[in-house]
């Protein structure tokens, strides 16, 4: 089986453990702020500072932003269940709008409608890599004194105009799980170019200390930190970063090329001006003669790992129609998410599947790949 992912992991990563590990000091330390510098440059952000994971920069950030219980935060339906439940984590009410059925980013043209009086920010999401319409969301949130979290978790490397995401809303937040495109098992990353966010946010993922450390505490905070045992692979990873994308964004080039002779195959849309970091290639099938899970099926039969991710959008999880067990719906009114119907990310979740797109895939394999989508459709 060709699996829809591969790591990346060579001698550089493991000596870089075994140095930390002889060093004796394996939680967050200088190994850390070595890779913030690096991360913050390669982003082109002022500030960077590492999390545990991805689910715990969002919740950082967004508690750094005083985000409150009953507050709204509006995001997608279509992404991995982590960016609705870090809003709810902090008692806030995630507001889904719907997605657009060529990115599968969340609908700009939708969210002005869905901005009440209790809206707080908007937490776009760079679903697989590929970059929400920043510049249409940040002229909206401008407009309604709205905050910007970039939910960047699938999406390093990717760019909006030859800006890096990360550095396109006010803070933005990224995943190191294994399976990302530059990863360290866990781990995560915040970045923002706001220097008073960055320092609450500095005290909310390290029990309220101050930058200065030591056993002085000025707010309520947690441990979200990340060892400086996986910061050094994180240090090898970002330095394989650019290359590993460009190799993706080449296999992703070479993957629409050959299915713009599919009628029944859409790929996801790059449209001008921004640059996706294909941390998965997801298209949609729309085929009299199968549905998307017979298609997962027959290209798992043919040794193609391949998956549908978010058949249920988060509104359609049982997280969401359960809200109401949830420890806040005590104190916070939620909607009732059973009545929501959010046509475009329900029918993309019945039509999408990935095919794998990582930097190790060799020619036999994409060839491979190639030949399973012309036995199952030609
Ligand atoms: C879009 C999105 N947001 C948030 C997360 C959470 O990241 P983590 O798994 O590192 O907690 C992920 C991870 O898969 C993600 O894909």
């Amino acid at each position: 089986m060709i699996p829809f992912t591969k790591p990346i992991i060579g001698q550089e990563e493991i000596e870089a453990v075994k140095r930390v590990l002889e060093s004796g000091m394996l939680a967050e330390g200088n190994v850390s702020r070595e890779l913030e510098k690096l991360y913050a440059e390669y982003t082109g952000t002022k500030f960077a500072t590492v999390t545990s994971n991805g689910t715990t920069a969002l919740s950082t950030a967004l508690e750094a932003m005083d985000i409150q219980p009953g507050d709204e935060v509006i995001t997608s339906p279509f992404t991995f269940i982590a960016s609705a439940n870090s809003i709810a984590m902090v008692g806030a009410i995630p507001v889904f709008v719907d997605i657009k059925p060529d990115s599968y980013n969340i609908d700009p043209d939708l969210i002005e409608d869905a901005i009440t009086d209790k809206t707080r920010a908007i937490m776009p999401v760079h679903i697989f890599g590929m970059p929400a319409d920043m510049k249409h969301i940040m002229d909206i949130a401008d407009s309604h004194d709205l905050q910007v979290i970039e939910d960047a978790c699938q999406a390093h490397g990717a760019e909006v105009d030859g800006k890096k995401v990360g550095a396109l809303g006010h803070v933005a937040t990224f995943s190191f799980y294994a399976t990302k495109n530059m990863m360290t098992g866990e781990g995560g990353m915040i970045t923002t170019d706001n220097e008073e966010l960055y320092d609450e946010i500095l005290m909310v993922k390290n029990h309220g200390r101050g930058k200065q450390g030591g056993y002085s505490h000025f707010r309520i905070g947690y441990n979200n930190r990340m060892m400086d045992l996986v910061s050094a692979i994180g240090i090898e990873q970002i330095k394989r970063l650019p290359e590993a994308v460009k190799k993706r964004r080449s296999i992703a080039q070479e993957y629409d090329d050959f299915f713009a002779e599919f009628e029944s195959i859409k790929p996801q849309v790059e449209v001008e001006g921004l640059k996706s970091s294909y941390h998965l290639y997801v298209p949609r099938l729309y085929s009299d003669k199968m549905n998307r899970d017979e298609i997962v099926t027959a290209l798992r039969n043919e040794g193609v790992g391949s998956r549908a991710v978010y058949a249920l959008p988060c509104h359609k999880q049982d997280t969401y129609l359960n809200i109401q067990k949830w420890r806040w719906s005590k104190f916070v009114d939620y909607p009732d998410y059973s009545a929501l119907t959010l046509p475009v990310s329900e029918e993309i979740g019945l039509r999408h599947f990935d095919i794998p797109v990582h930097p190790l895939l060799t020619n036999e394999d994409k060839e491979h790949i190639k030949q399973a989508f012309n036995k199952i459709l030609g």
